[in-house]
């Protein structure tokens, strides 16, 4: 709700209130954000206090000795006015100075959420605050938008520049939001790393000057997501002050935190600056991207939960919105581009038999794309591969039974194509230097619209001619050479790029709601809430080694709902790392998100087999709980430990992953601890999964009648055909006891095996599924 009294603006969502008001020269002060107040506060109360003037400091009107912009906490800043710290914008104003001087002139409060015209943003709001603020001397507005999502604690802001002015105006810098918190002693985290390495979470604390948080490569980048948290330093998973920020936007970003010698902690987010440069000529307007926030005082998981719950019930739209997601096979790491129609039907009759949903066929299936080497641009389905062309294929997929995806790159182009032959124009290169060529790619300039023309038209006719029911949409190569023939002002180009997309992808998919769209780009190169307004899962990252993947799924996590993370089991050794991981832990990381498997079948044992028929039985019964229970990082008290858990809408039912990195030696005793469940008794049970004899080495023969050689064809033979079960335990107990914790049975420690000793070793896990006891009747008929 969003309430104005006496030059004060008040937003409350259901747990947060978020407070600023006019100064008596009309610029905005913060006052406070933070957990839900009484109506009665009074700002003076909250305000920070400026009794006294400090020293060095540039007042904004000579008779007000303690106005100085510097000192303050605000909500917006200019440049040239006494405040030092970081702007907002860098503007040269109509007037050829870099001053500005934005002051309050009106407001209004419409119901719901604004549009954007140019860029995706959040829907289905409460109510939103729209100030208009005026230079005091050039023709020029700025229009900072407020929205808010009461139920899930989020407010967002953008900006909207017009110039009015007959002269032009230059921006150089434009956020979407700013805002000053005084300091409490704040770290900041954010999502950092790179190609198969992304996402890590990073902590660092706020230090005097400025921190930058940001990504120049054209997207949001695996290098450093756009999303972050500030947080009080010892806040905890469940306890603790904690914001969280976002940009809905998939170009490149930039974040500030900036701390000041007041300990003012400014946070400024938007579109970063580097190599931009837009003009606004008489009657124009630009709209910055919308920002996020969201606020909970119960620590980095309160924080996760606001903003999951605003990820998917006001960033992911359309179909797919709440509805569970297939589980998938996708043909890449089974046979990269190596394929014909009929080795890919029988890896697709192996998958129905196991229980998959959705056949992807990845790279490699038109043109000459027989390696990464050409074809990128060309749409001509490859007939040696597929003689009867694509929907032929496609129907055979369906006549067994499993829906079919297709994947695409379709803002790339490879040199060797037909597309570059006949187009080299629509590459984006510079025109006099050799162009820089990533995964040997050129990028399709977006900026131009016979371009994207050619992409909508060549992209649509496939989806519909096939009539395809998924599309991975891949984007392999960071942009490099920032240039457009299209434009004059090349400052432009990144952002133009983007817009371009968006155009692209509304046009292709909008009129094809029932299409699934998962956002690849190398991995995690646009994991973020611009592509999620048209792709509700996003592939995480090309690594799928499941020790990777807790840390990248934590990390996602932060920011992220488990609905949205494509992640799928591959083979061991893992392609990426060449560690060796057991099948039930690759699966257990993979099942807290969207499941794929991502391996050639036909190589699967019989007991391979089985096992992968279960845990697909089993996550398609627990998939709403995965995909779209409350998710939690479990407080762990030793650091080879990742537990994770789930809880379903009702509050009924949990699933805890209990995940072993590198094990240590006589392990002392593991507790399980389950939260946020609804009073009452409940059944803990492990989820059944296989122990392979090869796991036990030399051990074996200690245990078989006759003594085996471990590496010879016998055991190998039996590990083929034979599996033990792994320590099932079973317990019933309170909702209370539950979230103290219970504790576990003992872990091997190589003296001896019996069905309740916990065999966990290197890389080791285990899933607990919590229920109701009076919901036990009507699960029971769930066989393993
Ligand atoms: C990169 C993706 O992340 C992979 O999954 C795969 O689709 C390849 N591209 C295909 O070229």
């Amino acid at each position: 709700m969003i309430s104005v009294k006496d030059n004060v603006f008040r937003l409350d969502t259901e747990n947060t209130t978020y407070i600023f008001r006019r100064t008596k020269f009309e610029h905005l002060e913060h006052i406070y954000y933070g957990t839900l107040l009484d109506t009665m506060e009074s700002a003076d109360v909250l305000a920070q206090k400026q009794t006294i003037p400090i020293g060095s400091s540039v007042n904004y009107t000579e008779s007000h000795q303690l106005y100085s912009l510097d000192n303050m906490c605000l909500e917006w800043s200019d440049n040239g006015r006494g405040d030092y710290r970081l702007s907002p914008t860098e503007l040269k104003m109509p007037d050829g100075t870099f001053v500005s001087d934005f002051v309050y002139a009106s407001h209004n409060i419409q119901d719901g959420c604004i549009t954007m015209n140019t860029l995706p943003s959040a829907y289905g709001g409460d109510q939103t605050l729209v100030i208009k603020l005026k230079d005091t001397s050039c023709s020029i507005t700025l229009d900072m938008y407020y929205t808010v999502f009461e139920k899930t604690d989020v407010i967002t802001r953008r900006v909207v520049l017009r110039n009015e002015s007959e002269k032009p105006l230059l921006i150089r810098r434009m956020m979407s939001m700013m805002v000053d918190l005084p300091d409490e002693n704040f770290s900041l985290y954010t999502l950092d790393g790179g190609w198969i390495k992304e996402a890590h979470l990073h902590k660092r604390p706020v230090e005097y000057g400025i921190t930058v948080n940001s990504s120049t490569t054209g997207d949001s980048s695996n290098r450093h997501n756009p999303g972050f948290i500030l947080a009080e330093s010892d806040a905890g998973q469940e306890a603790g002050h904690v914001y969280g920020f976002n940009l809905v936007y998939s170009g490149n970003h930039y974040s500030a935190v900036e701390k000041s010698g007041l300990d003012i902690v400014r946070v400024s987010l938007g579109i970063n600056p580097h190599c931009f440069e837009w003009n606004l000529a008489q009657g124009e307007s630009f709209e910055s991207p919308e920002a996020v926030m969201t606020y909970s005082q119960h620590g980095f998981n309160g924080m996760s939960h606001n903003m999951h719950s605003f990820v998917n019930q006001h960033i992911v739209r359309g179909n797919w919105k709440d509805k569970e997601r297939p589980v998938l096979l996708n043909n890449w790491e089974a046979t990269f581009f190596n394929f014909n129609e009929s080795k890919l039907l029988h890896l697709a009759k192996n998958a129905k038999k196991l229980g998959i949903e959705l056949f992807v066929l990845d790279d490699g299936w038109f043109g000459e794309r027989n390696s990464d080497k050409a074809g990128l641009g060309d749409y001509s389905v490859n007939s040696k591969k597929f003689p009867h062309g694509m929907k032929s294929f496609a129907d055979k997929i369906r006549m067994l039974g499993l829906d079919f995806g297709l994947w695409f790159e379709p803002e790339m182009v490879n040199q060797d194509s037909e597309l570059y032959r006949k187009h080299p124009e629509y590459a984006v290169q510079h025109p006099d230097k050799k162009p820089v060529l990533g995964r040997n790619q050129l990028v399709l300039d977006l900026c131009k619209s016979q371009v994207r023309d050619y992409i909508v038209k060549n992209v649509s006719s496939i989806l519909d001619e096939a009539n395809v029911s998924y599309v991975k949409w891949d984007m392999n190569r960071h942009i490099a050479e920032g240039y457009s023939s299209s434009l004059e002002n090349q400052g432009e180009f990144y952002h133009r790029y983007i817009m371009g997309l968006c155009d692209v992808l509304t046009r292709i998919f909008g009129p094809r709601p029932h299409i699934l769209l998962e956002s690849c780009s190398s991995g995690g190169n646009r994991f973020d809430l611009g592509m999620l307004c048209f792709s509700p899962q996003v592939w995480c990252s090309d690594d799928t080694d499941p020790v990777e993947r807790l840390k990248i799924q934590t990390g996602l996590s932060m920011l992220y709902p488990p609905s949205t993370m494509g992640a799928h089991v591959s083979e061991s050794p893992h392609q990426q790392t060449l560690r060796e991981t057991p099948l039930a832990t690759r699966f257990h990381a993979a099942c807290f998100g969207c499941l794929g498997y991502e391996l050639d079948l036909k190589y699967l044992s019989p007991e391979g087999k089985k096992d992968i028929e279960n845990q697909i039985a089993f996550y398609k019964k627990y998939r709403r709980v995965f995909q779209y229970g409350t998710f939690s990082r479990m407080k762990v008290s030793k650091d080879n430990k990742v537990i994770w858990q789930s809880v379903s809408e009702d509050k009924n039912t949990a699933v805890t992953g209990f995940f072993q990195t590198l094990s240590a030696a006589a392990e002392s005793g593991d507790k399980l601890i389950v939260t946020g469940l609804s009073q009452g008794r409940y059944t803990i049970r492990t989820r059944p999964q296989r122990l392979y004899i090869e796991r036990f080495g030399g051990l074996i023969k200690h245990i078989m009648p006759i003594e085996l050689n471990p590496e010879g064809i016998l055991l190998r033979t039996a590990n083929r055909h034979y599996s033990m079960t792994d320590c099932i335990e079973k317990y019933k107990c309170s909702a209370k006891a539950l979230c103290s914790g219970i504790p576990l049975c003992s872990q091997f420690s190589g003296t001896g095996y019996n069905k309740k000793v916990r065999m966990l070793g290197d890389f080791g896990s285990n899933i607990y599924i919590t229920e109701k006891i009076d919901m036990e009747e009507k699960n029971n008929d769930y066989q393993y």
